[in-house]
């Protein structure tokens, strides 16, 4: 970080300012004690990020494409491409699919997408002018259930968008070996699964691409961001003609030099697709170069901090956790909870509990979609019942899961759940 004067003193202020404000304050702004999520930035990501400012060099530039490369090294993936956030991630992967230069699939095909998810998955395959038929999930594992998926296929359909909820691989084993029976092109959003893994591979390494959300109380953080991971050259190179305006001007060895001579095009505003604008900032990829380096330590933190917490649930009659497949490893995102159907209370009945206590609540994103408001508009997502998702949208939440907690936190998170479910 050469472009700051005097860095030793400026990191010593942000350290004690930092101290007095981290936890304590966030405590104060709200009355969770155990919100959703915390900051895990810290002094080295303030200074990266005074650092491009006092550069000048504040959008998208080295800093960019050091975090793509160290990111791919981590992922075990050939290329990364950041974008502004997952949604963002989700759109281009979907736009790679189909696209009018180089597509793979044609408008109108149908894409299987599951039901239960973060919505912008979703509108981000029909943006790109795909047919998206939606797939019910399993409230056991809250991932797509496998033989619905292959209930769903028909003759149109050509991909699977899949989703690793809350950190927890669907079972990539016999969703490949489907994908490949029917012949399936497959994307993975893995906005909330960074650092899990099916039999040793990273999720996001099993189809053409996967994405990544690095917004708030996500695995990393760039405060918005996202990052789409692909296994060849020529896709990293359209998604980042996609993700600039269709220009070339990002892209490695910028060929055919003569052709736009020839046609009177000035090489850095040269189009060869359309696009949107969804770079990042350097400032973002400052964040993420730093968070790289913690991440190991973070997911162990919270796979830890999650273990402590589901050895208690596993004793409990009334709340089950997520079913893990034998060969996945889950890197948990939060901690997602079901309430059993017999229980002699309702889901509302803990969450009210539970935010009275101080522990902030969500439901399962965004449960069944079908049941929103917007899908009035889209008849096509009342054809079918989705009785998986129905399950969870009534008696599934969530609670939040940061590497900052400590054991005596989840210690004290439990005393909160027993009080509920066993008052003495
Ligand atoms: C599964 C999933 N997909 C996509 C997104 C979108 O990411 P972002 O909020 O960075 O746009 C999220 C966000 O939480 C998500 O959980």
């Amino acid at each position: 970080m050469r472009n700051i004067p005097n860095i030793d003193k400026l990191a010593g202020v942000l350290e004690i300012f930092l101290e007095n404000h981290s936890r304590t304050n966030q405590a104060k702004d709200t009355r969770y004690w155990y919100p959703l999520s915390i900051a895990t930035y810290d002094v080295q990501e303030i200074l990266q990020a005074l650092d491009s400012l006092c550069s000048f060099r504040t959008t998208m530039w080295e800093k960019t494409l050091e975090f793509e490369r160290r990111y791919s090294a981590y992922q075990g993936c050939s290329h990364s491409v950041m974008v502004n956030s997952g949604s963002s991630a989700d759109l281009l992967a979907c736009h790679l699919l189909a696209n009018p230069v180089a597509p793979i699939l044609q408008p109108g095909d149908e894409i299987l997408v599951p039901v239960v998810t973060w919505p912008t998955q979703i509108w981000s395959a029909m943006m790109a002018g795909l047919k998206v038929r939606l797939v019910d999930v399993s409230p056991r594992t809250l991932n797509v259930d496998v033989e619905e998926l292959e209930r769903a296929i028909t003759p149109a359909t050509k991909a699977i968008f899949l989703v690793h909820l809350m950190g927890n691989p669907c079972d990539m084993g016999a969703i490949t070996a489907l994908a490949q029976k029917h012949n399936l092109v497959i994307i993975e959003d893995c906005c909330e699964a960074l650092g899990a893994e099916f039999k040793g591979v990273k999720v996001g390494n099993f189809g053409v691409a996967g994405t990544f959300s690095f917004f708030f109380a996500h695995h990393l953080v760039t405060m918005e961001g996202g990052m789409i991971v692909c296994q060849t050259e020529q896709h990293a190179r359209d998604l980042k003609i996609l993700r600039a305006h269709g220009w070339v001007r990002n892209v490695d060895g910028q060929e055919g030099k003569e052709e736009l001579a020839q046609r009177g095009i000035d090489p850095r505003y040269a189009f060869y697709n359309w696009g949107f604008n969804v770079r990042p900032t350097d400032v973002q990829a400052g964040f993420g170069l730093c968070q790289l380096e913690k991440i190991e330590a973070f997911n162990q933190q919270r796979n830890k901090l999650a273990g402590q917490f589901f050895e208690f649930i596993d004793t409990q009659k009334w709340l089950s956790r997520p079913e893990v497949h034998p060969d996945a490893a889950p890197c948990w995102f939060a901690l997602p909870l079901m309430v059993a159907k017999e229980a002699p209370f309702t889901r509302s009945d803990i969450t009210r509990h539970l935010e009275l206590a101080g522990v902030e609540t969500r439901p399962v994103v965004a449960g069944n979609i079908a049941r929103h408001p917007v899908s009035e508009v889209f008849p096509a997502f009342k054809e079918r019942a989705f009785p998986g998702a129905d399950e969870i949208h009534e008696r599934g939440f969530y609670i939040g899961l940061s590497p900052l907690y400590t054991e005596a936190e989840i210690s004290r998170l439990i005393s909160v759940f027993t009080a509920f479910l066993s008052p003495s």
